[in-house]
């Protein structure tokens, strides 16, 4: 495959809205997998496309041999939504090359990542017919919210998905042409919490100070999430934290990262937890993040209503080796024991999963070191993370098999933002990485 060839078909991909968290698209999604299985199919490997309950899951294989390494490469198909549109300076399903950038949702998280890594395979298969491992592609189309179908799936595939070790692209580089190797990442809990008061929106004039106002029981409800300082104050839920080890706090603050952190949020100042850097409080330690939140007037001008209710969407991050279940347990018996009286509280659970952690000097840790070298150049830089994949920990715990995360996104790729990025030099290089890495793990 020439590079414009494999642009052109990285495009045909992008152009499908495949957004799995509105059920309006999943006939996008279902297509976008149909044609992920026919390009599968079309550079030579066996490819299907598989019901999980929810969105499809597309797999792909090469024919194995018993005298090989089995590598499962995982990527996803889904896209997180687009809002708000308006900020876009090209359409997201639209792809364009901008200043050399591939401009499109998806493009980094997790389309052209994932893709680099087909095309590489595609490429190897043309100029050798054979590829030094035998290979498992896994494409799942849930990642966004969670993948609630894909370990069901790994249970009941088992055999189908054994391997030695699996393949991810789908996580950062520290800056361009950092050879990065990612060895954990957070893990995630959502909750949502739905505030009620009286029955039906009410004149504040009328009833305002004899009834409980849904939006200030909330509002101190979740002020008590943490202190002055930013440490979370709900108790026990940082008790299983994993301190620091001291050779992670001695490499990352030679990493240049808290002032990259400033740079590309476009923050004020950067802010959080005292006693830790910033890097360390996004790579290591837990938070509470309120996502959205709700209830009253919303519109132009002045209604003097008190409102019937009040809602409010939060996730947490989890570092090891807190278990996300007991990190729902403890902030829902938190926000019970806050709540004012006057208001009753409707607590939900989302999705949830574990973070990872694993050392990326043993195992294939020194192979993806090795890759990473060989491809960019320079000093590896280890890293953990603080976004999730929750399936990781799936992995290790359903398949027994630890995953290399060699990301190639960068800091200011916009994923889940407005005006998505990936650089067309990281594709090329992807392609590249992922022969190179392939044959490393063979001679491992
Ligand atoms: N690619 C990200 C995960 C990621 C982001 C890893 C940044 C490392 C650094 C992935 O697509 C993602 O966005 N995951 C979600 C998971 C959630 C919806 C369960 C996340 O982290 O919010
Ligand atoms: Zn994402």
């Amino acid at each position: 495959m020439t590079s414009r060839e494999s642009l052109d078909r990285l495009f045909e991909y992008l152009r499908f809205p495949s957004i799995s968290t509105q059920p309006e698209h999943s006939a996008d999604v279902r297509a976008c997998a149909a044609w992920l299985s026919d390009f599968l199919n079309g550079i030579g490997l066996a490819a299907g496309v598989h019901e999980s309950g929810g969105h499809p899951i597309v797999l792909a294989r090469n024919s194995h041999r018993a005298d090989r390494r089995t590598v499962l490469l995982y990527g996803h198909y889904d896209v997180q939504p687009v809002d708000p549109m308006e900020l876009w300076t090209s359409a997201p399903f639209d792809p364009v090359i901008r200043d050399g950038l591939i401009a499109a949702r998806g493009a980094t998280d997790n389309k052209g990542q994932t893709f680099a890594h087909l095309c590489g395979i595609a490429s190897a298969l043309e100029d050798g017919g054979e590829l030094p491992v035998n290979l498992v592609v896994l494409i799942e189309g849930e990642e966004e919210i969670g993948s609630p179908s894909l370990p069901a799936f790994l249970e009941s595939n088992r055999e189908q998905l054994a391997c030695d070790v699996v393949v991810i692209s789908d996580t950062g580089m520290l800056g361009p042409g950092v050879p990065t190797l990612t060895y954990g990442l957070r893990g995630i809990a959502a909750l949502e919490i739905e505030v009620r008061g009286p029955a039906i929106d009410l004149h504040s004039g009328i009833f305002g100070g004899a009834i409980a106002n849904p939006i200030t029981a909330l509002a101190r409800m979740l002020a008590t999430l943490h202190d002055d300082h930013g440490a979370i104050l709900v108790p026990g839920f940082c008790d299983a934290v994993r301190p620091i080890q001291a050779w992670e706090r001695e490499a990352w603050a030679g990493l240049g990262h808290d002032a990259e952190l400033l740079r590309v949020s476009g923050a004020p100042a950067l802010a959080g937890e005292t006693g830790f850097t910033p890097t360390e409080r996004i790579w290591a330690r837990p938070t509470i993040e309120i996502n959205g939140i709700g209830g009253g007037y919303q519109g132009e001008g002045t209604k003097t209503v008190l409102p019937a209710c009040a809602f409010a969407k939060l996730t947490c991050r989890l570092v090891p080796d807190q278990n996300p279940d007991t990190a729902l347990d403890l902030l829902e018996a938190h926000l019970r024991r806050v709540s004012p009286e006057g208001v009753t509280i409707t607590l939900t659970r989302g999705h949830s999963g574990a973070a990872y952690l694993a050392d990326p000097h043993s195992g294939f840790g020194p192979a993806a070191q090795r890759a990473l070298q060989r491809t960019f150049g320079g000093t590896v830089a280890l890293i953990r993370e603080g976004g999730s994949i929750p399936i990781v920990q799936s992995f290790l715990e359903i398949l027994g098999v630890p995953t290399l995360l060699l990301g190639l996104a960068l800091p200011d790729c916009n994923a889940h933002s407005p005006n998505e990025t990936f650089p067309v030099e990281n594709f090329g290089a992807g392609q590249r990485l992922n022969r190179v890495l392939l044959g490393e793990i063979a001679n491992a």
